[in-house]
Formats: structure tokens, sequence, C-alpha cells
């Protein structure tokens, strides 16, 4: 189940975290992944590994806040991996700070990266899946986008900003066989939760149903699912991963 051999996918902030373990799996279920970033070293790598255990991979350098050059970057993909049936608009960044202390400059940051560069890269690849008639696409939000959070205003507004963005694509481009889901997941284990002291941690997993934090896996498994043939009748949706951190 959920085989995406013939398949091709695009994943965007592949050089590590969430996006590094979503495009290992999708390779696993036989997808060709395109692992999309700015760090070109850690991408090729990754592709290495991924080709020395039998998948297919290719790395694409790729600024999401420089739309501008995305067509061009796009036009270098090698033949064989220029059809991407999958996009996963993963990359991300924070950039914290309460709303009386939030610079434009930290604001616009956010909102160009987590939400019009998804805009501006979905926007080109739309236009092949519309042509094959097939696709899925599936964006990274976050529960923040959701609940809100204390500090995180610019990350809130472009995580909800791209919940409503996918449920407008879900309805624009159903017709095609397009699917559009989003999954936002809670709080993921990463060097940053690593980093926390111990109580920090502790009332973190406290406030989570599950009690336990999320991992990379746990995000990267219902992603395959969206993108998988077995998944062609949800469309739409938005997948909370976060333990019953929000219910
Ligand atoms: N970790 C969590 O607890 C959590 C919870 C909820 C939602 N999320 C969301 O999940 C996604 C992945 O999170 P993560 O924890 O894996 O983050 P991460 O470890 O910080 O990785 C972020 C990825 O985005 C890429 N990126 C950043 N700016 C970019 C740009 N301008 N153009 C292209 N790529 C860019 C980075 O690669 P380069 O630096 O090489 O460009 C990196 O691969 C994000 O959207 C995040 O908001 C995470």
């Amino acid at each position: 189940m959920f085989r995406l051999d013939g398949k091709t996918a695009l994943v965007t902030g592949a050089s590590q975290g969430i996006g590094e373990a979503i495009a290992r799996r999708l390779a696993e279920q036989g997808a060709a992944v395109v692992l999309a970033a700015r760090s070109a070293d850690k991408l090729e790598a990754l592709a290495e590994e991924i080709r020395g255990a039998g998948g297919r991979a290719t790395a694409l350098a790729l600024d999401l806040t420089r739309p501008d050059e995305m067509e061009a970057r796009l036009a270098e993909l090698p033949e064989d991996f220029a059809e991407i049936d999958i996009l996963v608009n993963n990359a991300g960044i924070t950039a914290d700070n309460l709303l009386a202390r939030l610079k434009m400059d930290d604001w616009q940051r956010v909102l160009d990266t987590n939400l019009t560069g998804p805009y501006a890269l979905t926007r080109l690849l739309i236009r092949g899946m519309m042509r094959r008639r097939w696709g899925r696409i599936i964006s990274v939000s976050s529960v923040v986008g959701l609940m809100g959070n204390v500090g995180q205003a610019n990350y809130a507004a472009a995580k909800a900003g791209l919940i409503g963005f996918s449920k407008s694509l879900a309805r624009e481009f159903g017709s095609r066989n397009i699917t559009v889901n989003v999954v936002a997941p809670g709080y993921i284990e990463t060097a940053m939760t690593d980093a926390l002291p111990e109580a920090a941690q502790k009332s973190l997993t406290d406030s989570i149903v599950l009690r336990r934090l999320g991992t990379v896996d746990d995000v990267a498994a219902p992603v395959v699912f969206l993108a998988s043939e077995e998944a062609g009748y949800v469309t739409g949706h938005v997948l909370n991963v976060s333990g019953g951190l929000y219910i």
C-alpha cells in the first residue's frame, strides 16, 4: 500500500529535519525525489545516500524568498525529474517575538518563506499536474496556525495562511484530479527541543495528550499517505499530527 513508483516528488526544506525524513520516506515508497533547499551540500549528501539505498533523488538549490529565480531553477532539473507529481511545501522558518518587538523585517521574512514561497512554487508546478490530470500538493503548516501562540504572530499568520491557501486550491483544482492537503504538526523532536532544559521538556510533554514529543517520522508517514493513490478521495483536509496537543 501507498507505493509511489513512477511518481516524482519535490520536497522543500529537504536538507534537514522533517523535510529530510519526508524525502527519505517518499523515496522508500518508490518515488523519484527532488530535494530542494538552499544548502546544496547537504542536499547532495542526502541524494547520494538515497541513491546508495537504491532510490532515485536529485538535489535542487532553491531559495523560497526568491520567486523570480524559481522558474529558471526548475528548468535546470534533469529531464527524468522534471515532471513533478507530488509537491511537499515543507520548508519554513521562525523569527519569534512579542508583537510590540516584532520588527517588519521578521514579519516579512517569515511570510516570504512560509507563505509567498509556497504560493510561487505551487503556481509553477501545478501547470504540469493539470496537464497530466494527476497531482498531490501537501503543505506542512503547524498547530500554531490553528491555535495561535504567544510570540509567534508572524509564524501563526503564515501557517494559517497556508491552510486557507490549500483549501482554496483544493476547490480550484479538484476537477483536474489534484488533491491539496495540509499536515499540521505539534511539537516535533528536533535539535531545538533536545537543547531545552529537562524541566522545560517535561512541561512540554505534560501538555501533550500522548505524553511525548513527535518524531520526524510521525510527520513523514501521513505525508506519504496523502501523496499516495489511496488518498485520492481526501482533499482540502488539515491533518493534525500533534499527539493531541490540539484537539
Ligand atoms: N519542528 C517542529 O516542532 C515543527 C512543528 C510544527 C511545524 N513545523 C514545520 O515543519 C517544517 C519543517 O520544520 P523543521 O523543524 O524540520 O525545520 P528545520 O529543521 O529548521 O528545517 C527547515 C528547512 O527549511 C529550509 N529552508 C529555510 N529557509 C528556506 C528558504 N528560504 N528557501 C528554501 N528552503 C528553506 C531549510 O534548508 P536551508 O537552510 O538549507 O535552506 C531546512 O531544510 C517547517 O515548515 C516548520 O514550520 C515544525
